[in-house]
């Protein structure tokens, strides 16, 4: 399929920027594709020979970069030059929680945003349709449009002519490729007819025209986050009734399997686990409030600030269940944590529930051995906001008193396990479904603790290793 857009430019290599566009190169060979950023090191890491070295692990992306980088796929700082040449441009760049002034904690911080689109402004020519890739507030557009509206005024500058777009990505991380690939659906939501021909002649290269759905650019950015704000509903959901069936003896896997078979409600989504981590469910879910209070729907505010609210209480409330099982204290105990990263097969560690887990654990005088098969230690270190002490490898005879609250990284599971009084799981690698039990055994204190938060390891295999274990939402714990 031919389309009318030969030269596309995306700002932001990010989660995000870069594997959209690695299918999008893939996808339309004859359409030039460049990722832009400021970040110049993130744009040398994109560009590396090793591909190991790619800033972002994602399953499938690295034969992608393989195929198509420095043919029709190219990454560099160079925004100036790439804006010039581009008939499309995507947005794609980080739209936080803002952390100061109005709306801090809630609204989203739209700096990177506006200073995109005073970039397009500045350096684009003739007609560019400007495609909202990023997540953003409702009537977001409408700052972008003013900014490049304004552009067109200067005499210089008559020949400039734009149109905005919204298109969300749904994409998860771990699975984004397949995603991209496959989506459920792809949403468009704008103005002009033949802007919006043109976004959907790209995807119709791939996406089945059925699921390439039209709307109004204001319900476009509202559907971004009111389905992650769904998806996140459904979490808290299941980990508040986990909380129940520890109390009264029912099996939160039990229960998932039963409502999920209801067809209303569907399978997806409901595991229970320590809680959403991830750059945007809290972050989305806020901006959600933000709108609601900002409209006077007070009831509708509070209702989706109880999705976040329950997954904070849920975090603090494993550790102080990990806590009471090991003796009511972990100072100076060893105790392993198995998975940084938000979620399996991603490197992502943004928001990820064994931050705030580690964090209290540390404060609480434990001394953690951190596993993760992806996560780089650095990027440990700035999430605890605290250096790894390597001496905690050299203590003999479990005397970590002297190392309360300190931390270091292992990469070798049964090593990090020796003299450890407990391993907590907190992310569903699939490597941790697979330890050898036996051999952990032999190296822990005793009494020795397993604690499944994401429940995949084997209960037989743990207790016949004479491991305790506990399991989240299993109610025959006790
Ligand atoms: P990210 O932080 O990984 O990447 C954003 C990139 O934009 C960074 O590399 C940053 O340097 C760059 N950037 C910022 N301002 C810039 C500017 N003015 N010029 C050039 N580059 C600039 O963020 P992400 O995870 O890719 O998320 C991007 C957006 O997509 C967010 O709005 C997010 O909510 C949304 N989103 C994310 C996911 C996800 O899974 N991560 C999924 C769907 C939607
Ligand atoms: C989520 C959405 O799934 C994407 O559709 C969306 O595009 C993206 O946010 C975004 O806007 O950023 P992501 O955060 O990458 O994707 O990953 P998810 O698979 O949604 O997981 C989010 C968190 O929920 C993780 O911490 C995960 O472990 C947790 N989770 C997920 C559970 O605890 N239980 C589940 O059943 C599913």
């Amino acid at each position: 399929m031919s389309s009318l857009i030969k030269n596309i430019c995306c700002i932001g290599a990010g989660y995000v920027g870069g594997p959209t566009m690695a299918v999008i190169a893939d996808k339309c060979p004859e359409i030039l594709v460049n990722v832009v950023d400021i970040n110049e090191e993130r744009i040398n890491l994109w560009n590396s020979l090793n591909l190991d070295l790619l800033p972002i692990y994602e399953p499938g992306l690295d034969n992608l970069i393989k195929k198509r980088r420095n043919k029709n796929l190219f990454f560099s700082t160079k925004l100036e030059d790439n804006i010039s040449k581009a008939d499309m441009i995507f947005i794609s760049v980080n739209t936080p929680t803002k952390k100061k002034g109005v709306g801090a904690g809630k609204a989203s911080d739209l700096k990177w945003v506006e200073a995109c689109a005073r970039q397009v402004a500045k350096y684009s020519k003739g007609y560019t349709i400007v495609v909202e890739k990023s997540t953003l507030p409702v009537k977001t557009a409408e700052v972008i449009k003013t900014i490049l509206e304004a552009s067109q005024l200067s005499p210089d500058d008559k020949e400039k002519k734009f149109d905005v777009l919204s298109n969300p990505e749904f994409l998860a991380e771990g699975t984004a490729i397949k995603d991209l690939e496959y989506p459920d659906r792809v949403l468009i939501g704008g103005e002009n007819k033949k802007a919006i021909n043109s976004l959907t002649d790209i995807y119709k290269n791939w996406v089945p025209i059925n699921k390439i759905l039209h709307t109004n650019i204001w319900s476009s950015e509202l559907a971004k986050i009111t389905a992650n704000a769904f998806l996140a509903q459904r979490i808290s959901s299941i980990n508040s009734i986990g909380a129940i069936c520890e109390a009264t003896g029912a099996d939160v896997r039990e229960v998932a399997r039963a409502i999920g078979s209801d067809s209303r409600i569907g399978s997806k989504f409901l595991d229970a686990g320590p809680g959403f981590g991830g750059s945007c469910f809290k972050k989305d879910i806020l901006n959600l409030v933000y709108l609601s209070n900002y409209f006077g729907l007070n009831e509708v505010a509070n209702f989706w600030e109880g999705v976040v609210l329950l997954n904070k209480w849920h975090q603090h409330r494993i550790t102080r269940l990990i806590i009471k099982k090991l003796l009511g204290t972990v100072t100076g105990k060893k105790i392993c944590i198995l998975g940084f990263a938000f979620k399996a097969n991603t490197n992502d560690t943004r928001e990820s529930a064994s931050i705030n887990i580690c964090k209290d654990l540390l404060e609480e005088g434990a001394v953690l051995q951190i596993h993760d098969p992806k996560v780089d230690p650095k990027q440990i270190e700035v999430n605890l906001g605290k250096k790894e002490n390597k001496k905690i490898k050299e203590i003999k005879d479990q005397n970590y008193f002297q190392l309360e609250g300190q931390w270091s990284f292992e990469k070798d599971i049964t090593i990090s396990s020796d003299g450890a009084d407990a391993i907590v799981v907190l992310t569903e690698w699939d490597e941790y479904s697979k330890i050898n039990w036996f051999a952990i055994s032999k190296k822990m204190r005793k009494p020795s603790w397993v604690f499944d938060v994401r429940s995949i390891v084997s209960r037989t295999k743990v207790l016949e290793a004479n491991i305790n274990l506990w399991k989240i939402g299993d109610g025959t714990n006790n």
